[in-house]
Protein backbone atom coordinates (compact mmCIF):
# COMPACT_ATOMS: atom_id res chain seq x y z
CA UNK A 1 0.00 0.00 0.00
CA UNK A 2 1.26 3.54 -1.21
CA UNK A 3 0.17 6.78 -0.23
CA UNK A 4 1.22 9.64 -2.10
CA UNK A 5 1.23 12.77 -1.05
CA UNK A 6 1.81 15.68 -2.60
CA UNK A 7 1.63 19.62 -2.36
CA UNK A 8 3.17 23.27 -2.22
CA UNK A 9 5.63 24.07 0.18
CA UNK A 10 3.94 24.77 3.62
CA UNK A 11 0.89 23.63 2.69
CA UNK A 12 0.68 21.16 5.95
CA UNK A 13 1.06 18.12 3.82
CA UNK A 14 4.24 17.25 5.84
CA UNK A 15 2.30 17.65 9.37
CA UNK A 16 -0.38 15.45 7.45
CA UNK A 17 1.72 12.52 6.02
CA UNK A 18 3.24 11.75 9.27
CA UNK A 19 0.17 11.63 11.58
CA UNK A 20 -1.22 9.18 8.18
CA UNK A 21 1.94 6.89 8.60
CA UNK A 22 1.73 7.21 12.46
CA UNK A 23 -2.29 5.99 12.15
CA UNK A 24 -1.33 3.36 9.71
CA UNK A 25 1.89 2.16 11.06
CA UNK A 26 3.60 2.56 7.53
CA UNK A 27 7.10 4.38 6.86
CA UNK A 28 7.01 7.48 6.01
CA UNK A 29 9.50 9.52 3.58
CA UNK A 30 9.67 13.43 3.68
CA UNK A 31 10.81 13.47 -0.45
CA UNK A 32 11.69 17.05 -0.17
CA UNK A 33 14.83 16.29 2.50
CA UNK A 34 16.44 14.01 -0.17
CA UNK A 35 16.61 17.39 -2.33
CA UNK A 36 17.20 19.49 0.94
CA UNK A 37 20.20 17.02 2.22
CA UNK A 38 21.87 17.03 -1.38
CA UNK A 39 21.78 20.72 -1.38
CA UNK A 40 23.35 20.92 1.85
CA UNK A 41 26.36 18.76 1.17
CA UNK A 42 26.89 20.36 -1.61
CA UNK A 43 26.97 23.71 0.26
CA UNK A 44 29.00 22.10 3.23
CA UNK A 45 31.67 20.76 0.61
CA UNK A 46 31.85 24.28 -1.08
CA UNK A 47 30.74 22.70 -4.23
CA UNK A 48 28.78 25.16 -6.74
CA UNK A 49 24.90 24.51 -6.87
CA UNK A 50 24.80 24.63 -10.80
CA UNK A 51 26.87 21.95 -11.83
CA UNK A 52 24.31 19.03 -12.64
CA UNK A 53 27.32 16.48 -12.74
CA UNK A 54 28.88 17.07 -9.49
CA UNK A 55 24.86 17.09 -7.79
CA UNK A 56 24.13 14.12 -9.63
CA UNK A 57 26.88 12.60 -8.01
CA UNK A 58 26.32 14.24 -4.62
CA UNK A 59 22.37 13.25 -4.68
CA UNK A 60 23.49 9.47 -5.57
CA UNK A 61 25.23 9.38 -1.72
CA UNK A 62 22.65 10.35 -0.24
CA UNK A 63 21.59 8.02 2.37
CA UNK A 64 17.22 7.73 3.16
CA UNK A 65 18.59 6.83 7.16
CA UNK A 66 18.84 9.70 9.54
CA UNK A 67 17.20 12.66 7.25
CA UNK A 68 16.59 15.16 9.74
CA UNK A 69 14.42 18.16 9.05
CA UNK A 70 15.64 20.30 11.74
CA UNK A 71 19.14 19.94 10.66
CA UNK A 72 17.70 20.65 7.11
CA UNK A 73 14.90 23.35 7.42
CA UNK A 74 17.22 26.95 6.87
CA UNK A 75 15.98 28.82 4.08
CA UNK A 76 19.49 29.07 2.21
CA UNK A 77 18.94 25.08 2.16
CA UNK A 78 15.51 24.81 0.89
CA UNK A 79 16.31 28.00 -2.13
CA UNK A 80 19.27 25.96 -3.04
CA UNK A 81 17.09 22.08 -3.03
CA UNK A 82 14.34 24.17 -5.10
CA UNK A 83 17.17 25.06 -7.54
CA UNK A 84 19.35 21.85 -7.90
CA UNK A 85 15.71 19.84 -7.80
CA UNK A 86 15.45 21.17 -11.47
CA UNK A 87 18.19 19.13 -12.46
CA UNK A 88 16.72 15.65 -14.62
CA UNK A 89 19.66 13.60 -13.31
CA UNK A 90 19.79 14.37 -9.94
CA UNK A 91 15.65 13.73 -10.11
CA UNK A 92 16.65 10.56 -11.46
CA UNK A 93 19.02 9.69 -9.04
CA UNK A 94 16.64 10.74 -5.83
CA UNK A 95 13.64 9.40 -7.27
CA UNK A 96 15.59 5.99 -7.69
CA UNK A 97 15.69 5.77 -3.80
CA UNK A 98 12.58 7.45 -3.08
CA UNK A 99 10.97 4.26 -5.59
CA UNK A 100 13.09 1.58 -3.41
CA UNK A 101 11.68 3.01 0.27
CA UNK A 102 8.43 3.03 -1.31
CA UNK A 103 8.20 -1.04 -1.58
CA UNK A 104 8.51 -1.27 1.99
CA UNK A 105 6.21 -3.29 4.12
CA UNK A 106 3.53 -3.36 5.38
CA UNK A 107 2.89 0.59 3.66
CA UNK A 108 4.49 3.86 2.89
CA UNK A 109 3.43 7.43 2.91
CA UNK A 110 5.80 9.64 0.46
CA UNK A 111 5.28 13.11 0.52
CA UNK A 112 6.72 15.41 -2.01
CA UNK A 113 6.07 17.41 -5.28
CA UNK A 114 5.93 14.48 -7.77
CA UNK A 115 4.85 11.51 -5.84
CA UNK A 116 1.82 10.80 -7.71
CA UNK A 117 2.77 11.71 -11.10
CA UNK A 118 6.24 10.15 -11.28
CA UNK A 119 7.51 8.51 -8.67
CA UNK A 120 4.55 6.26 -7.67
CA UNK A 121 2.28 6.50 -10.74
CA UNK A 122 0.61 3.63 -9.32
CA UNK A 123 0.33 4.26 -5.67
CA UNK A 124 -3.28 3.60 -4.09
CA UNK A 125 -3.95 6.76 -2.65
CA UNK A 126 -2.83 9.85 -4.18
CA UNK A 127 -3.60 13.26 -1.99
CA UNK A 128 -3.07 16.82 -3.63
CA UNK A 129 -2.46 18.78 -0.44
CA UNK A 130 -3.18 23.16 -1.11
CA UNK A 131 -3.60 26.36 0.20
CA UNK A 132 -3.81 29.74 -0.92
CA UNK A 133 -0.27 31.30 -1.15
CA UNK A 134 -1.65 33.76 2.04
CA UNK A 135 -2.77 31.21 4.22
CA UNK A 136 0.44 29.06 3.78
CA UNK A 137 2.45 32.06 4.16
CA UNK A 138 1.00 32.99 7.22
CA UNK A 139 1.11 29.57 8.95
CA UNK A 140 4.88 29.71 8.24
CA UNK A 141 4.82 33.39 9.95
CA UNK A 142 2.82 32.02 12.85
CA UNK A 143 5.44 29.16 13.19
CA UNK A 144 8.34 31.19 13.09
CA UNK A 145 6.99 33.53 15.85
CA UNK A 146 6.01 30.38 17.91
CA UNK A 147 9.24 29.78 18.06
CA UNK A 148 10.09 32.78 19.02
CA UNK A 149 12.07 33.90 15.75
CA UNK A 150 11.91 37.16 13.85
CA UNK A 151 9.74 37.34 10.79
CA UNK A 152 8.27 39.39 8.16
CA UNK A 153 5.26 38.55 6.50
CA UNK A 154 5.53 40.43 2.91
CA UNK A 155 9.24 38.92 2.93
CA UNK A 156 7.75 34.79 3.49
CA UNK A 157 4.62 35.74 1.29
CA UNK A 158 7.19 36.86 -1.96
CA UNK A 159 9.27 33.91 -1.18
CA UNK A 160 6.39 31.85 -1.05
CA UNK A 161 5.06 32.93 -4.71
CA UNK A 162 8.79 32.35 -5.70
CA UNK A 163 8.92 28.75 -4.46
CA UNK A 164 5.45 27.69 -6.18
CA UNK A 165 6.96 29.01 -9.30
CA UNK A 166 10.07 27.42 -9.50
CA UNK A 167 8.23 24.01 -8.34
CA UNK A 168 5.42 24.17 -10.80
CA UNK A 169 7.29 26.20 -14.04
CA UNK A 170 10.06 23.44 -14.06
CA UNK A 171 10.00 21.46 -17.07
CA UNK A 172 11.14 18.27 -15.38
CA UNK A 173 8.29 16.73 -13.01
CA UNK A 174 6.15 19.96 -12.23
CA UNK A 175 4.52 20.43 -9.04
CA UNK A 176 0.54 19.44 -10.79
CA UNK A 177 -2.23 17.32 -9.25
CA UNK A 178 -1.76 14.11 -10.57
CA UNK A 179 -5.38 13.33 -12.51
CA UNK A 180 -6.76 10.77 -10.47
CA UNK A 181 -5.79 12.98 -6.60
CA UNK A 182 -8.14 13.53 -4.51
CA UNK A 183 -7.45 17.68 -4.17
CA UNK A 184 -7.44 18.47 -0.39
CA UNK A 185 -7.84 22.60 -0.07
CA UNK A 186 -6.61 23.27 3.96
CA UNK A 187 -7.02 27.05 3.81
CA UNK A 188 -10.20 27.22 5.62
CA UNK A 189 -9.61 23.49 7.34
CA UNK A 190 -7.25 22.49 10.64
CA UNK A 191 -4.67 19.73 10.61
CA UNK A 192 -7.40 17.63 12.69
CA UNK A 193 -9.88 18.12 10.08
CA UNK A 194 -7.57 17.70 7.11
CA UNK A 195 -6.67 14.21 8.85
CA UNK A 196 -10.21 13.22 9.04
CA UNK A 197 -10.80 14.25 5.17
CA UNK A 198 -7.85 12.13 4.45
CA UNK A 199 -8.10 9.02 6.28
CA UNK A 200 -11.82 8.76 4.47
CA UNK A 201 -10.04 8.51 1.59
CA UNK A 202 -7.59 5.78 2.95
CA UNK A 203 -10.11 3.70 4.52
CA UNK A 204 -11.65 3.56 1.20
CA UNK A 205 -8.67 2.73 -0.64
CA UNK A 206 -7.75 -0.47 1.92
CA UNK A 207 -11.16 -1.89 2.11
CA UNK A 208 -10.93 -2.16 -2.05
CA UNK A 209 -7.43 -3.89 -1.20
O1 LIG B 1 9.17 20.30 0.59
P1 LIG B 1 10.51 21.02 0.76
O2 LIG B 1 10.40 22.49 0.96
O3 LIG B 1 11.36 20.34 1.77
O4 LIG B 1 11.25 20.78 -0.65
C1 LIG B 1 12.43 21.46 -0.98
C2 LIG B 1 12.56 21.56 -2.50
O5 LIG B 1 12.78 20.24 -3.03
C3 LIG B 1 11.30 22.05 -3.20
O6 LIG B 1 11.32 23.43 -3.42
C4 LIG B 1 11.32 21.33 -4.52
C5 LIG B 1 12.11 20.09 -4.26
N1 LIG B 1 11.30 18.88 -4.24
C6 LIG B 1 11.00 18.29 -5.45
O7 LIG B 1 11.36 18.84 -6.48
N2 LIG B 1 10.37 17.10 -5.51
C7 LIG B 1 9.95 16.49 -4.39
N3 LIG B 1 9.31 15.31 -4.48
C8 LIG B 1 10.20 17.10 -3.14
C9 LIG B 1 10.87 18.29 -3.09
Amino acid sequence: MIIAIDGPAASGKGTLSRRLAEEYGFHHLDTGLTYRATAKALIDAGLPLDDEKVAEKVAKGVELAGLDRDILSSHEIGEAASKIAVMPSVRRALVEAQRDFSQREPGTVLDGRDIGTVVCPNAQVKLYVTASPEVRARRRYDEILAKGGMADYAAIFADVKKRDERDMGRADSPLKPAEDAYLLDTSEMSIEAAFQAAKVVIDAALKMT
